[in-house]
């Protein structure tokens, strides 16, 4: 086969690679375990570039992206746990996550835009991102390309092998018909308080909402709690079952900044769980601040997403790195079923073949003995990688030859270096 690795195990090299990390705090947020701001320095050091600047080509086309991926973070997180659970496609054993009413109005070019992200970052850097942390980093380069703060996100979620429930869903997801209180007590169940409710809520200062997210509080009757020319204008928008859409911050409508809570004061919050974080005792004087301190909003909502992006994450060696964003890997027809990833990014491989001819023995105990047969581990990443490379030689029908190099461990070799020496090929043999 042209593009056969040959492979040369003259070399047993044990590398060892001291990564000297400074931990950068970006927030006062305490990190949940197996997370970390620098997660991917060494497997994938262009990933944070790389998807900022596709999302500015995908806003420059069409703004209102940005709001649709800071709130598909949002219904990820909600309903257990940041695990890109919402992005999986329905199966057998029932609807999808997606499928539940809440995620019905997501944007369905939202699920695009990460997979597009997961693809771009998988082809440089291999498998080794989750969709989980691109949703999180989109969530965040929506909120900075929007006029936002920029903030660094703490990374390392793997991505979930299960979605939720319906039910789940609902009872994770508060309605906009829940007044203060329940949020309130709903978010507290979460750990975000009164602060982190009143910050997270000011999401809304970007993006759309159909008519029939608020119509109940303009048929049969208006609420009084709202401003009465405000009220007009939206009946004329939406008269009674419309499906017609309208900005969810009057002022500024794709800025995020804190008109928001100026709207609120105005009595022209679109939702009753917008409105009422001006009513209630417990969150008017923070609506106050904010609308009157934009640096303490952007400061407040920073800390606020930043607990609500480590909800109930998976890390270490749960969950999976998956290959499409809409499918669990078991379920990926392209995905080779041989592959079962360890859950160490570092050294993440994969029991491959024997490199020797000769039956493969079992082992028969944990020592080393040169008459053995050895297993040999390879980095998924590293194969993507000679295969990449090996590419334009492939398309010519010629081979490359790549060296392998690593360590000898337990009578298990572990590949850790890929070299591709210089070398003239044929379509069956290639010469150094
Ligand atoms: C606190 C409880 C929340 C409720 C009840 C709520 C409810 C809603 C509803 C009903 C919509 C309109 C959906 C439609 O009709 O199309 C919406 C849109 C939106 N929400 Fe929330 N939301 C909440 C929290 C959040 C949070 C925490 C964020 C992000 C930090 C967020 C970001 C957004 C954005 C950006 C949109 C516009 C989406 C678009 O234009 O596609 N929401 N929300």
């Amino acid at each position: 086969m042209a593009s056969s690795v040959s492979v040369l195990l003259a070399l047993s090299l044990l590398f060892v690679t001291s990564h000297l990390y400074v931990s950068a705090s970006y927030s006062p947020v305490p990190l949940v375990n197996g997370l970390a701001w620098n997660y991917y320095q060494s497997s994938c050091p262009k990933l944070e570039t790389v998807v900022r600047k596709h999302l500015k080509k995908v806003f420059k086309k069409d703004v209102g992206q940005a709001a649709g991926l800071l709130r598909l973070h949002f219904h990820d997180c909600f309903v257990q746990g940041c695990d890109a659970s919402v992005l999986l496609d329905g199966s057998a054993s029932g609807p999808s996550e997606q499928q539940a009413p809440p995620n019905l109005s997501l944007r369905s070019k939202a699920f695009e835009i990460i997979d597009d992200l997961r693809k771009l970052v998988h082809d440089k850097c291999g498998r080794v991102v989750s969709c989980a942390d691109l949703t999180a980093l989109a969530a965040r380069d929506s909120v900075h390309l929007s006029g936002g703060p920029d903030y660094g996100v703490p990374l390392g979620r793997r991505d979930g092998l299960n979605f939720a429930t319906t039910l789940a869903t609902l009872q994770n997801l508060p309605a906009p018909s829940s007044n203060a209180d329940s949020l309130l007590t709903a978010l507290a169940t979460k750990n975000l308080d009164a602060t982190d409710v009143v910050a997270l809520s000011g999401g809304h200062t970007i993006g759309l909402s159909h008519c029939s997210s608020f119509s109940d509080r303009l048929y049969p009757s208006e609420d009084p709690t709202m401003d009465a020319e405000f009220a007009q204008d939206l009946k004329n928008i939406c008269p009674p079952n419309s499906n017609n859409t309208t900005p969810q911050d009057v002022l500024t409508p794709d800025l995020f900044d804190n008109s928001y809570y100026v709207d609120l004061i105005n009595r022209q919050g679109l939702f009753t769980s917008d409105q009422d974080l001006f009513t209630d005792t417990r969150t008017k004087d923070i609506v106050q601040s904010f609308a009157s301190d934009q640096e303490l909003f952007f400061e407040k909502f920073v800390i606020a997403m930043t607990k609500m992006g480590q909800l109930s994450v998976l890390a270490g060696n749960e969950g999976e790195i998956r290959a499409d964003c809409s499918l669990r890997n078991a379920n990926n027809p392209s995905f080779p079923a041989s592959v079962v990833v360890d859950s160490d990014v570092e050294s993440k491989s994969e029991l491959v073949a024997d490199p020797r001819p000769g039956p493969v023995k079992p082992f028969q105990d944990g020592t080393s003995s040169s008459t053995s047969y050895q297993h040999l581990h390879i980095p998924v990443k590293l194969m993507e990688d000679f295969l990449r490379l090996a590419q334009k030689n492939t398309a010519k029908n010629l081979e490359t030859c790549g060296v392998l190099a690593g360590s000898l461990k337990n009578r298990v070799f572990h590949i850790t270096t890929l070299i591709i020496p210089k070398q003239e090929s044929t379509s069956d043999s290639s010469k150094e």
